[in-house]
């Protein structure tokens, strides 16, 4: 993993972006690049408003002087640009390693388009190694983690509550709510997955971003390749 090539795809996003555009802004440390590109831009005269997915993107666009609205004001977005735990076929995604799944989705869905931005380590043949992030409502967290586990049964590992570094204490999202990660190991049925998963009462949503990336921009060592789904 290398913060130069997180840089180089943030900055090819960033290209993207034309005054009048109302931006979803992604979290992690390659949305945080892209962050920096967008504030470079602003401060030459890019004209836009974003809408960010988690309150540690919010500071830092805060900071950066990035104009920032909420999704309810504007409504729809012309562009989401965000990062990516997996990127697999057809641009299918595993995302919420830092939590933010939940408003990253909703800002995604309510996005034209979305671009995905990543170092080419994230680049996989088959989604699943890394662990899928299911967020849940504290409340029945024994009966909803059990139910889960009975519908990943068949295809892998149970769940692990996932906890703030180094203490004992549930890590807690944006919303208030718990992240189980789920060690699948290997994804093949995503979108049965998807819906078996968003079925059980107490389930939030989880990290499968299927259908929502059209565009990705993967830096290497040499360059950044632009894929399509
Ligand atoms: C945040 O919840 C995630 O979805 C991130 O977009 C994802 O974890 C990628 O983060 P990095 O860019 O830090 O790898």
């Amino acid at each position: 993993m290398s913060d130069t090539q997180k840089q180089k795809a943030a900055d090819r996003a960033a290209q993207d972006v034309v005054s009048g555009m109302k931006l979803g802004i992604g979290t992690g440390s390659t949305a945080e690049c892209f962050v920096k590109s967008l504030a470079e831009r602003v401060r030459g005269g890019l004209d836009i408003v974003g809408v960010p997915t988690s309150e540690r993107t919010r500071a830092l666009c805060e900071e950066l002087g990035v104009r920032l609205s909420t999704l309810d004001a504007l409504g729809t977005l012309d562009l989401t640009v965000d990062g990516a735990d997996e990127i697999g076929p057809g641009l299918s995604l595993i995302k919420g390693g830092g939590g933010a799944l939940l408003r990253e989705k909703i800002v995604a869905a309510a996005s034209e388009r979305m671009i995905v931005i990543a170092d080419e380590s994230k680049l996989v043949p088959a989604l699943g190694a890394f662990p899928l992030p299911i967020e849940v409502v504290p409340f029945g967290l024994a009966a909803t983690r059990t139910a889960i586990e009975r519908v990943l049964a068949e295809m892998g590992l149970p769940t692990d509550l996932r906890l703030r570094g180094g203490v004992e204490q549930p890590f807690v999202t944006d919303g208030g709510h718990y992240i189980l990660d789920a060690h699948l190991g290997r994804i093949d049925e995503a979108e049965t997955l998807a819906r078996s998963l968003v079925a059980i009462p107490g389930v939030v949503d989880h990290g499968l971003f299927l259908g929502l990336a059209q565009t990705a921009y993967v830096a290497g060592e040499e360059d950044v390749r632009m894929l399509r789904a």
